[in-house]
């Protein structure tokens, strides 16, 4: 071992001692290097270290100057290395500041955002208007059975809608449950649950033994409106459904009923939406033709009309005291219309790209 050997703490051994030491730090440059360099010149093995140790066996006199010479010196090497460590340290930390650096002003790739479906949003929306006149929102099962969506609302055994070839049963076909056609039997279940006056609608699914083209889907949504209370006339359902429509198209945009037949509802209409692009303007006038009413001035929506008695009576309702009016429209025809949606494909496709380009509509 080195420190069984007499050290030679001549100064002049003590000097190149610690130029070694002085060169082996400044010759480190990065923190690596450094630790080895301290390791082999202040180390427990390194010649400085070891002179130490040897000066316990001088006599006297020698061992008083040679320690003071090698304290000198440790002093020295300790003081360089400090220093060299010091300034590795910081050149290390700007290297890494610099190359850690982030440029805030980059933009930031954001998560996909989601949108509601169009539907959805437009469901809600118009159930909105009527939530905020203090009508309820009604629900009911989408199967159903089939004496609330046919019979309860007047549509005789007969009526051809009641074929497999319109409406879609849930088998087996003796059990009477179908997939509701329309919103309307929504109207018996209320009528039958709720306490009177009654002010609802109900929107949701609806389904018909359809094929899936550009205007037709199998499953496709409606919104139902239905209020029974005294003294309810057809002047209230006129206000009601212009209240819809203004708040659906804007202002200066009304009804008009066209007589019609349902078996629930006596008299019955169709509910016209005035054109919103053209506003009947294009009506006898060649020059400016529009596209969405054909020039007809008026967008077939829905239908409506005052309660039928017999309707009321199977729910059990004293008729010569309350009277109702109930209207029922398509939401994917009132999306076409608002929204400018031409295909109803785009509708049932589920493309988040459809929903997004619609987010915010129902502002
Ligand atoms: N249920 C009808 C349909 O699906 C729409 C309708 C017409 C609903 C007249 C009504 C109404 O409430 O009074 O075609």
């Amino acid at each position: 071992m080195p420190g069984d050997q007499p050290a030679d703490l001549s100064q002049t051994a003590i000097d190149a001692v610690v130029a070694d030491a002085l060169g082996a730090f400044a010759a480190a440059s990065t923190s690596a290097e450094l630790k080895e360099a301290r390791l082999a010149h202040v180390g427990e093995r390194s010649p400085l270290a070891l002179a130490n140790r040897a000066i316990g066996t001088l006599p006297g006199p020698e061992r008083k100057d040679a320690g003071q010479r090698l304290g000198a010196a440790r002093a020295a090497v300790n003081a360089a290395l400090a220093e060299r460590e010091a300034g590795i340290g910081a050149a290390e930390l700007t290297q890494r500041l610099a190359a850690e650096r982030i440029d805030v002003t980059l933009p930031v790739e954001l998560a996909p955002e989601g949108a509601p479906h169009p539907i959805t949003a437009l469901m809600d929306l118009m159930g909105d208007v009527f939530v905020a006149m203090g009508w309820e929102i009604a629900e009911g099962p989408e199967a159903e059975g089939e004496w609330l969506n046919f019979d309860a609302l007047n549509i005789g055994p007969d009526h051809p809608a009641r074929g497999t070839t319109d409406t879609l049963f849930v088998a087996p076909l003796e059990n009477h449950i179908v997939l509701r056609t329309h919103t309307s039997p929504v109207q018996i279940r209320s009528m039958l649950d709720r306490p009177l006056p009654i002010y609802v609608v109900c929107p949701g699914k609806v389904y018909r033994a359809d094929e899936f083209d550009a205007t037709h889907v199998p499953v496709f949504h409606q919104i139902e409106g239905l209020v029974v209370d005294k003294g309810i006339s057809l002047a209230h359902l006129k206000g009601t459904l212009d209240h819809l429509a203004r708040s659906m198209f804007g202002d200066g945009i009304e009804t008009r009923m066209r007589p019609h037949y349902f078996p629930f509802t006596e008299p019955s209409a169709e509910v016209d939406l005035k054109c919103f692009v053209c506003r009947g303007e294009s009506v006898g006038n060649p020059d400016a033709p529009c596209r969405t009413c054909k020039s007809q001035g008026w967008i077939e929506w829905g239908g409506c009309g005052v309660v039928n008695p017999r309707v009321l009576a199977a729910c059990g309702i004293d008729t010569d005291t309350y009277s109702g009016f109930a209207f029922g429209m398509g939401i994917e025809r009132t999306l076409m219309f608002r929204n400018n949606a031409a295909d109803m494909r785009d509708m049932v496709e589920g493309d988040v790209r459809f929903s997004r380009s619609l987010k915010g509509m129902a502002r």
